[in-house]
């Protein structure tokens, strides 16, 4: 699979198998990730592999419980529901969309891990440009894998409520930062093209791209 063909054919993948993912192939993908472009070529970054079944689980259910929270803080209530019952919603749905993710034979965690190289004047730019760095690594690897046929997801959500258990579960220490989990393994099937609902509201191309100058888009933005 051409670089054009990863690109339209990636997608978040939420549903997967546990067939396993050969040793060669997962080196493979690793190491392309991290050949991706590095601010200052600093290297501020990592990429944590689980294959253990006992962290895989604990990973899992801690993204499972973040999805719920999400989906409860995020999408409407039903009509006439209590708190409570919009939060149990939130973990069943969650449950329903995620539950896969106990069976996925690999996670990847893509950290920052800082290297102490900029000086003080530079420190928040060269900051942002290690955490841009971790997330072309990760792109690459996204892509990589979907040449492979392999399926990921870029997973940020359990960073807003479960960083420092994420980080006791791995043994990481507090100056290195958990940016972009995912899972990888063979998918039942790749999703054809995006939702409908997630369609119905995606900006087209053309309504992004400014010619020259700002506001000179190819299509009225809507
Ligand atoms: C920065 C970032 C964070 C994301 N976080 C999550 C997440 O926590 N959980 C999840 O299921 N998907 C997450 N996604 C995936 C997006 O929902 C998905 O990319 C988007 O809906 C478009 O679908 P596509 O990737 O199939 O094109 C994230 C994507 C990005 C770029």
């Amino acid at each position: 699979m051409d670089v054009v063909d990863a690109i339209r054919k990636r997608r978040a993948v939420r549903r997967y198998t546990d067939r396993p993912i050969p040793e060669g192939v997962l080196d493979r993908i690793l190491r392309m990730a991290l050949a991706a472009p590095t601010g200052s070529g600093a290297q501020a970054w990592g990429l944590t592999v689980v294959r253990e079944p006992e962290l895989r689980r604990q990973i899992a259910e801690l993204v499972i419980a973040g999805g719920g929270r999400y989906f409860a803080i995020m999408r409407p209530r039903a009509e006439g529901a209590t708190d409570e019952e919009h939060v149990a919603w939130g973990r069943e749905y969650a449950e329903q969309i995620l539950g896969s993710y106990r069976q996925v034979p690999v996670w990847v965690l893509g950290t920052l891990v800082p290297r102490d190289n900029y000086p003080a004047s530079m420190r928040e730019g060269g900051h942002l440009d290690d955490v841009i760095s971790v997330a072309f690594a990760m792109e690459n690897l996204f892509l990589v894998a979907r040449a492979e046929g392999i399926g990921s997801v870029p997973t940020t959500a359990f960073q807003r409520f479960e960083k420092d258990r994420l980080r006791e579960i791995l043994g990481m220490p507090p100056e290195v930062d958990p940016v972009i989990l995912t899972p990888l393994g063979y998918p039942e099937a790749f999703p054809e093209g995006r939702p409908p609902a997630l369609k119905r509201t995606f900006r087209r191309w053309q309504t992004l791209v400014h010619d020259e100058r700002w506001g000179n888009t190819r299509a009225p933005t809507g």
